[in-house]
């Protein structure tokens, strides 16, 4: 018989900066209901990817002096890192980048032109760079600023591309409001008081004013807006008019497309609007989950992001404890639609309490006492008794809530009741006293009976929560002595399944138990730095220069590399600003040799007449290059600081034309 298919999808992530723990949830939560899917004998597809095209990539490539692609490609390869070290397994990565999608996007868009639902209109607004968003003057924030970044709008007008919504309203009303696609629910009415009842307003889906995005394939100079180019992924990586995969009939339409509360509108309203004017199906569910926040100085909890430079570094939690421990950690303290405070000591209690105390000391101590009380191996003789009922009832009921948990996206409430077996395991321990039965040669049938059910129920909790925390479950596995079979989905429903004399090994500590105080004190201290260095980056970046990042050291090179760059001590003679741009100011040196022109980004930092008749240093063998249309000779050496950039000014007995080593 051929499985049932199930499509899971993550938002595709902007790689604008690394990624964070804040983007951590959606994925390790897709990830975990792709993982049990799979474990139920599901065909799964779980598409994760990056959506890598916009204005705000293209700015970022050249602040950088790189190419767009060139950026995103090594961002992307931040964001696969994490996603291997956080064990995550999707089966297909999706690049709004890659040819096919590209190729897919444009006949999307052409499509529904052809269809009538996109017309050429010109768009006005109060437009935010950073979010490439339109807003209307009443989504604007109190102050009159962006609504997600609350950084201060402009005025602006092009002609563009509008996708027609209003056909789309009533269908969209009953989605929300009578099916179950949204979750939660709750939500429905905001959506439908916000955005359906003021009227659909129609959607900007072309864009003039940059060249990083899927160009339009019959107007030149038009490039498809970031939504219908972002959320045609999750149709294009199933091959949806292209050649480049062919699963489109096999898991369309998507089971769950999990997402934050910030997208919540274009997968609710944008996204069903596409699919009805394209004649397809609609997804089957929307999960919408709150923000990883983080405390601010002023105590308000506020969403973790690399805008707001209070970004917690998931590389280095994992490396302290383990990935499975951050997965575990970040799972369980969100409720779908809540958000979720993160604090390093609400998580290093959780790891202690539910993983080191709960579950790992469940198994060390079961494992421990078969080894001491029976060498390891148990004794096929064993006597039951009437308590041991009630131990296995509740055992045996975990499977269906868990499965109707994981089938409602509930994962905090599925991980809630995993661990209610466990703590039941914990407490039949208390009840039974093995170690006294151990005392007594009489009572070791009954001592068997005690620890096989707890080797059991540690079978089962441990294969539940095995989708949740890949990494560590095998190794419990292989303490209990249980075999790939054994933890087999259709064999958690039941008792019994380990052989009468299963042989146990004593292994490594699951989770070690965390000494908070101190690990707080060294945690602080490295995610301190670490927000210090992000927000001066970020406070340097608002000022548009460069970075004043941690000090990272290039690669070493030789003296023979070093004698390559000419350093020579020039004057300025004189120096005015460049037109058109605020940043760049154009100097005339004389630098011994006949003169020179160099365009230096200074004029934030330096008015002309700071700088004439200073002595400086030039860099005097740089290909010359063009800056805003007028030639640059050389750059002008300066320290990148905390409070902007300054020019490192030489002496002014140092003869013009000196080489400096
Ligand atoms: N590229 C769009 C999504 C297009 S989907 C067709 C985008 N990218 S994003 O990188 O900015 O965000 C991706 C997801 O990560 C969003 O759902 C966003 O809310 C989520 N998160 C980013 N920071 C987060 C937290 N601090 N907490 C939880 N989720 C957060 O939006």
């Amino acid at each position: 018989m051929s499985k049932k298919p199930f499509y899971i999808t993550t938002p595709i992530y902007y790689p604008s900066g690394n990624p964070h723990i804040g983007h951590c949830y959606t994925t390790v939560a897709c990830d975990s209901i792709a993982r049990y899917k799979r474990m139920q004998g599901y065909d799964v597809m779980f598409l994760t990817g990056t959506d890598e095209h916009g204005l705000k990539i293209e700015q970022k490539a050249a602040e950088a002096g790189v190419s767009p692609k060139e950026y995103v490609d090594v961002i992307v390869e931040q964001f696969q890192k994490l996603w291997k070290y956080m064990n995550i397994s999707y089966d297909r990565y999706i690049r709004t980048t890659d040819d096919y999608h590209v190729e897919s996007v444009q006949k999307i868009f052409k499509e529904l032109y052809d269809r009538g639902y996109i017309y050429k209109g010109e768009y006005s607004g109060k437009y935010c760079t950073p979010c490439e968003s339109f807003w209307t003057d009443s989504q604007l924030d109190e102050n009159g600023c962006c609504p997600e970044c609350h950084r201060p709008v402009k005025f602006a007008k092009e002609e563009a591309y509008f996708f027609k919504m209003s056909p789309f309203a009533e269908r969209i009303e009953k989605l929300l409001t009578e099916t179950d696609y949204l979750r939660p629910k709750t939500r429905a009415q905001e959506l439908v008081n916000n955005f359906i009842k003021p009227g659909l307003e129609d959607l900007c889906v072309s864009r003039t004013t940059f060249k990083w995005g899927v160009p339009v394939t019959f107007d030149e100079g038009h490039v498809v807006y970031v939504w219908i180019d972002a959320l045609s992924n999750y149709i294009t990586a199933l091959g949806y008019l292209n050649d480049a995969h062919s699963d489109f009939e096999k898991f369309w339409p998507a089971d769950v497309h999990m997402v934050a509360k910030d997208i919540m509108r274009f997968h609710a309203i944008i996204w069903p609007a596409m699919l009805m004017a394209l004649e397809l199906p609609l997804p089957k569910h929307l999960a919408v989950h709150g923000y990883i926040t983080m405390q601010s100085k002023s105590g308000e909890s506020v969403k973790m992001s690399k805008s707001l430079g209070n970004v917690v570094d998931p590389f280095i939690l994992g490396e302290r404890y383990g990935c499975d421990s951050i997965r575990y950690h970040i799972l369980r303290e969100m409720a779908l639609g809540a958000d979720s405070l993160f604090s390093n000591e609400i998580m290093m209690n959780r790891i202690n309490s539910d993983l080191a105390n709960g579950f790992g000391n469940l198994v060390s101590r079961t494992v421990a006492m078969a080894d001491k009380y029976f060498g390891g191996t148990l004794p096929a003789e064993r006597e039951a008794a009437a308590i041991d009922d009630d131990f296995r009832s509740v055992i045996l009921g975990l499977l269906p809530e868990v499965d109707k948990y994981v089938d409602e996206t509930k994962i905090k409430q599925a991980l809630e009741t995993i661990f209610e077996g466990v703590n039941r395991a914990n407490k039949y321990i208390d009840e039974t006293e093995p170690w006294k039965l151990g005392k007594d040669e009489a009572m070791k049938p009954r001592l068997a009976a005690v620890l096989y059910n707890l080797l059991e129920a540690i079978r089962i909790t441990s294969a539940l929560l095995a989708p949740f925390m890949p990494t560590t479950m095998p190794k419990v596995w292989e303490q209990i002595g249980a075999s790939a079979e054994d933890v087999k989905y259709e064999n958690l429903g039941r008792f019994d399944v380990l052989p009468a004399d299963v042989t146990v090994h004593k292994g490594e500590i699951l989770f070690p138990r965390i000494d908070v105080d101190k690990e707080i004190d060294e945690l602080n201290a490295i995610l301190t730095k670490n927000m210090e260095a992000a927000q001066a980056k970020l406070s340097a970046e608002e000022k548009g220069e460069e970075s004043a990042a941690p000090i990272e050291l290039a690669p070493e090179i030789t003296i023979d590399d070093f004698a390559k760059v000419e350093i020579r001590v020039a004057k300025v003679i004189s120096c005015e600003k460049v037109k058109k741009s605020d940043k760049l100011l154009c100097l005339q040196l004389d630098d011994g040799m006949g003169g020179r022109q160099v365009v230096s980004g200074i004029a934030q930092y330096y008015s002309p007449e700071d700088l004439i008749g200073k002595k400086l240093q030039l860099i005097a063998n740089l290909k010359p290059v063009k800056l805003r249309g007028v030639d640059s000779n050389g750059m002008i050496c300066a320290a990148d600081t905390p409070d902007g950039i300054k020019v490192i000014f030489v002496d002014d007995s140092i003869p013009v034309g000196s080489k400096i080593r």
